[in-house]
């Protein structure tokens, strides 16, 4: 029962023993086809919608292209608002590309989680001046993992607290606790109402009130967030702060990291 569920939620449903009773045995047969042709399906889908989305790019580009040599000859709002358009869509297929791309394993290497974290920071306060701080215990944080992915995971999360929590102060805390580590993203932003806290890692899923041009996102992030996280065995979630705001944790059992990391 338990792997079926797991068809049903992850897809990776554990191949059951095709042992004992014949009529068992046959059942056991059964069930894993099944659950490999699902799981066939699902990687051809994937394949499909990158090839597809990769594909529309090089059009894109040739329309992008002529569109910006008519604007020297006229200038035209119209002609402005089509490169604007021709502009969206190729970051929507960007984005698109990047959550089909989420579902490929990266190799875990040795990373030490805190000069990441540091770069990471600084590269945000490059963006937004005096708005971040990075919190973390004394002692250093060596693991073994894909450190691109935590990247990528990470940066969709900050991007998050910058964009939606207007110019308040943003903290990025690293801790670690019965062998998880915990990495957060807390801002003072309106928050996300409990009800939704899940819902908000749907693909295209957007709150109402941040559906404005202003802060302007194609609601993948938290999808691909959630997608590298499932690769690599990582939960995110998302916690209302008492205070307003949200935090964005991301949890990285420790089980493959090195032996001096504490
Ligand atoms: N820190 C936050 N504070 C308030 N709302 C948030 C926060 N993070 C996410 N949300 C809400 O969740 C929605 C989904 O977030 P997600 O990162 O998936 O997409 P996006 O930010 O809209 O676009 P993209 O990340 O693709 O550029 C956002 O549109 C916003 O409504
Ligand atoms: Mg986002």
């Amino acid at each position: 029962a338990e792997a079926a569920r797991r068809i049903g939620g992850d897809g990776q449903a554990p191949q059951l023993p095709e042992t004992g009773d014949a009529e068992l045995a046959n059942l056991a047969h059964v069930f894993n086809e099944t659950s490999r042709q699902l799981q066939s399906r699902r990687e051809n889908q994937a394949t499909l919608l990158a090839g597809v989305s990769h594909d529309l790019r090089s059009p894109l580009a040739r329309m992008k292209m002529a569109i910006g040599m008519l604007a020297e000859e006229f200038s035209s709002p119209l002609l402005d608002r089509i490169e604007h358009d021709i502009t969206e869509m190729d970051k929507l297929i960007g984005s698109q590309l990047e959550l089909a791309r989420a579902q490929e394993r990266e190799m875990a290497e040795n990373t030490d989680v805190d000069a990441l974290l540091v770069d990471m920071v600084e590269a945000a306060e490059a963006q937004a001046p005096g708005r971040l701080k990075l919190h973390s215990s004394h002692t250093s944080c060596l693991a073994t993992l894909a450190p691109i992915s935590l990247r990528r995971c990470i940066g969709n999360l900050l991007d998050n607290a910058l964009r939606y929590s207007s110019d308040s102060k943003i903290q990025v805390v690293r801790r670690q606790f019965k062998g998880i580590i915990f990495i957060g993203v807390r801002d003072h932003g309106p928050g996300i109402p409990t009800h939704l806290a899940e819902v908000v890692f749907r693909p295209f899923y957007r709150i109402e009130s941040s559906r404005n041009r202003t802060t302007g996102g194609s609601g993948l992030g938290l999808a691909i967030a959630r997608q590298l996280a499932e690769t690599h065995g990582w939960k995110v979630a998302l916690k209302s702060r008492s205070g307003g705001g949200v935090s964005a944790w991301l949890l990285i059992p420790e089980i493959d990291s090195a032996p001096n990391s504490r």
